[in-house]
């Protein structure tokens, strides 16, 4: 089974909240953030995991999030704290269930069971909350062939690009050439299989005009979104993964041109001096589709 990204809901940024913090809980769904993600994970101190549970699954059921995605990171499969995590999140119905650090495909199997036992045990209706693997690790990376095809629930992979250069010992920098590789590497599987890729995060969360060149940066690669960790960080990156006025313009005068020249039997045809085919033809039918702009 492959998805169709274009079909899908737009995840131009997935904002972070630490589960522990219920006033931030409540700011994050005020803020118009395509996804907000309680996070039971790295966001939470040790010593909080306990509370942190029910504060999640309590917000996920009380909070009026608006038009964002209600998502919910776990605990590590392996950590010990994954199964319990799932037993307090599921009954709150998330759309999707966020599952940090996946090694392999067995895992992604492993949480998609767990939620199917609790989906059928609550009266859920099977295959209703989703998954979003994060793929953070040199294993992870080596198995992303099995792990995009992993299961049905599964609509995208994060990028987990701290942890990545902590797993294959890098020095993270501000070219960030020391994770280009697993960053091309996600997105190139997703399109394989068509989920949606969800880039890394940026940490300085005061430094706009440097959160916006590296949001260009993975948008340019093929990402959908990025991770963001602050409220600043939601309109900077949703901006620049929704597709500009101009980019809009010029993707319908190429659809427009095609389905002209098309029809006259030519592949390929000038516009602008420049040579437009089907790859040219494709890319701008998903600039439209991004924009929500359906074709007739
Ligand atoms: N979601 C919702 N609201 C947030 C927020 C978030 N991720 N981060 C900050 N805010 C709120 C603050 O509560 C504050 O609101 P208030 O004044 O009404 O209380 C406002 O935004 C400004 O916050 P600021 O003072 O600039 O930042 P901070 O020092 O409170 O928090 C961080 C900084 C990094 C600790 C915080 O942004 C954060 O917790 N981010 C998420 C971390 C996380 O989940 N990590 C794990 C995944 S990578
Ligand atoms: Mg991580």
């Amino acid at each position: 089974m492959t998805n169709d990204r274009q079909q899908m809901r737009a995840r131009r940024c997935v904002l972070y909240v630490p589960g522990s913090d219920t006033r931030k809980m409540e700011k994050a769904v005020t803020l118009g953030a395509d996804c907000v993600c309680f996070d039971l994970e790295d966001g939470v101190a040790s010593s909080q995991k306990e509370n942190a549970r029910p504060l999640v699954a309590n917000a996920l059921r009380d909070l009026n999030f608006g038009a964002s995605e209600r998502l919910a990171r776990i605990n590590a499969i392996g950590s010990g704290m994954a199964e319990e995590d799932l037993e307090f999140v599921v009954p709150a119905r998330p759309d999707a269930i966020v599952i940090p650090k996946v090694g392999d495909a067995e895992q992604v199997k492993w949480v998609s069971d767990k939620i199917g036992e609790l989906e059928t045990r609550d009266s859920i209706e099977l295959g209703t909350i989703g998954l979003i693997g994060m793929i953070e690790s040199a294993r992870g990376l080596l198995n992303l062939r099995d792990i995009v095809s992993a299961d049905a629930r599964l609509q995208a992979l994060i990028f987990g690009a701290e942890d990545y250069a902590a797993d294959v010992g890098a020095t993270r920098t501000r070219e960030g050439m020391e994770v280009l590789y697993a960053r091309s590497a996600i997105v190139a599987a997703c399109a394989a299989f068509g989920l949606q890729a969800i880039d890394l995060l940026y940490l300085d969360f005061r430094d706009a005009e440097g959160l916006r060149a590296e949001a260009t940066r993975g948008a340019q690669l093929g990402y959908a979104g990025m991770q963001v960790i602050h409220p600043n960080q939601v309109p900077i990156v949703q901006a620049v993964f929704s597709p500009s006025a101009d980019a809009i313009a010029n993707a319908q005068r190429i659809v427009d041109a095609a389905r002209e020249k098309l029809r006259e039997g030519r592949g390929a045809f000038a516009l602008d001096n420049k040579m437009v085919d089907m790859p040219v033809i494709k890319a701008a039918e998903r600039v439209l589709a991004r924009a929500g702009i359906k074709r007739d």
